[in-house]
């Protein structure tokens, strides 16, 4: 279902299952929402337009009573070419918000117009290197951006900083009601000023599921997101 709108204004860390531990998915999702996260973010990844290739509809299923048991939603980013061909079998396992990629999509209303007539929240997903000015003309057909900090494919990898300060700029140009989901790069020492820029989703995932202990680490990050 769609994401209600005060979820999507309030302020979130969003775990990020890429760095999750696959062989125990299940007790993973359910312990860092034990923790308190309320969206997990869900990494689709096709091996064309981007070189790593990871989890389809199935598992969003698998995992759909974890999180919609618990009152969770989840954000899937597909990183796919031709989203169009499987934004229904996302929404019918389970997908709440779906972002598509506006590098990899030839028709862009139409991606985000059959992910809201499906009952879920449409998003637009932009690359470091891409205009944030595309985000602009869609601002009345979407209920998130995704706003790129690494370049797409791998966890792990260190901010990209300039990609962060365009967040000041995309939340004046955007209305309240539409959610900014940064993904990429965030970690304890950066998650206060992601925050501070304009964030509202925060996605995380070697910072959550690459610590020892991912609960500690989602209150942690949540610790000083609020502070
Ligand atoms: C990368 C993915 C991210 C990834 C982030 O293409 O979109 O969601 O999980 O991982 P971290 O938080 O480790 O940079
Ligand atoms: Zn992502």
């Amino acid at each position: 279902m769609a994401i209600p709108d005060n979820v999507r204004e309030e302020v979130h860390l969003l775990p990020s299952i890429l760095s999750a531990d696959f062989s125990r998915l299940g007790e993973q999702v359910g312990c860092v929402m034990e923790a308190g996260a309320q969206i997990i973010h869900v990494d689709v990844m096709d091996g064309h337009f981007v070189p790593n290739i990871t989890v389809g509809p199935l598992v969003v299923a698998a995992l759909a009573s974890e999180v919609h048991g618990r009152g969770g939603y989840f954000s899937v980013h597909l990183m796919i070419e031709h989203p169009e061909d499987y934004i229904k079998a996302f929404v019918e396992a389970g997908a709440d918000a779906v972002a598509v990629h506006a590098e990899a999509c030839c028709q862009v209303y139409h991606a985000l117009e059959s992910i809201r007539e499906l009952g879920a929240s449409p998003g637009l997903a932009l690359n470091p290197g891409s205009d944030i000015g595309r985000l602009r003309d869609v601002a009345e057909s979407i209920d998130h951006v995704l706003v790129m900090t690494v370049n797409p494919g791998f966890g792990g990898q260190g901010m990209i900083q300039a990609a962060l300060d365009r967040i000041p700029t995309l939340r004046n140009m955007m209305p309240r009601s539409v959610a900014i989901e940064v993904d990429g790069g965030v970690k304890l020492d950066n998650v206060r000023e992601v925050v501070d820029k304009g964030v509202n989703w925060v996605v995380a995932g070697s910072a959550v599921f690459g610590a020892q202990d991912p609960a500690a680490a989602v209150q942690e990050l949540q610790r000083v997101m609020a502070g």
